[in-house]
């Protein structure tokens, strides 16, 4: 690397891992420490060009970038007035703890969830996990939900963060465009949305559901649906909580679908119908 190979002189490059200018992106595969040190220190880290350019498009504003020479004429118009490091391969991985197959990443700064009030008033369909921990499933979800229209998510306080590395990659960056927020006591708080006007569906592969093939909503009824984790389900407390019990039917001898999938197949049926 160096000028002479056509380096822009405002690329910045790194040569020493313990580079403090890098301290945003060490220990990625950590998942402990990262999702401890992310959200209090008011960012995330986004993977790959086209991750990065769906941050940029939705408002994000970055901290930071770092690529590989590889990736600087697709990336570095990202950069905005943020500082743009460029390294080598080598030195990604030693800093990050992996080969970083995508070659640029970047610290984005987190913005201030959105109130809850105002996020129910501006939708009419959306999606309610309970404890769904894994970034996987999350970023499924999110894509899922930007893909089939729904306006919305509410996380109660247990799930996985959607702005974590994982579930970012997963929803292609889509988790970007579906303004979601936390709802806090859980599952106390839920009688908002009732007060909102939301009937509340549990999603739900329990024998006492409706079929969701016949689940017809009133006109211009808003929907709220809910979501358990893979394992439990919902919990008796938010079962408890719901107006409607709600079922995709099982073909014989399969107990039920990984989250993402039974959320993708409501969201589709709830956002096609009224
Ligand atoms: C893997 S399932 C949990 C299965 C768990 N044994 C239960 O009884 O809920 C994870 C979540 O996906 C949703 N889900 C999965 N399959 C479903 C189905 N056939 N009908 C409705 N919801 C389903 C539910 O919200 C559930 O909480």
């Amino acid at each position: 690397m160096g000028h002479h190979r056509g380096v822009p002189p405002d690329v910045i490059e790194i040569t020493d891992p313990a580079d403090p200018r890098l301290a945003d992106y060490s220990a990625l595969t950590d998942v402990d420490l990262r999702t401890k040190f992310e959200p209090p220190a008011g960012l995330f880290i986004a993977e790959g060009e086209l991750v990065i350019r769906r941050a940029v498009e939705a408002g994000y504003r970055l901290r930071s970038l770092l690529l590989s020479e590889k990736w600087l004429p697709g990336v570095a118009a990202l950069a905005g007035d943020a500082p743009l490091y460029l390294a080598s391969v080598e030195l990604l991985e030693q800093v990050t703890g992996f080969h970083v197959h995508r070659g640029a990443l970047a610290s984005v700064r987190r913005r201030p969830l959105p109130d809850l009030d105002g996020l129910l008033a501006a939708s009419r369909r959306i999606a309610v996990l309970e404890h769904v921990n894994t970034h996987t499933n999350v970023g499924a979800i999110f894509r899922g939900a930007a893909g089939l229209g729904m306006d919305a998510v509410v996380l109660s306080p247990s799930c996985a963060d959607p702005l974590y590395r994982r579930a970012v990659r997963v929803s292609m960056g889509e988790v970007f465009k579906v303004p979601y927020t936390r709802l806090e006591p859980w599952p106390r708080g839920l009688a908002r949305l009732r007060e909102a006007g939301y009937r509340l569906l549990a999603l739900t592969p329990g024998v006492d559901a409706v079929p969701l093939p016949e689940f017809r909503p009133a006109p211009g009824e808003r929907l709220a649906l809910l979501l358990g984790a893979e394992g439990p389900g919902l919990s008796p407390a938010a079962l408890a909580a719901a107006d409607t019990r709600v079922c995709i039917p099982m073909a014989a001898g399969v107990d039920s679908l990984n989250v993402a999938a039974a959320a993708a197949v409501a969201f589709y049926a709830v956002t096609s119908a009224g």
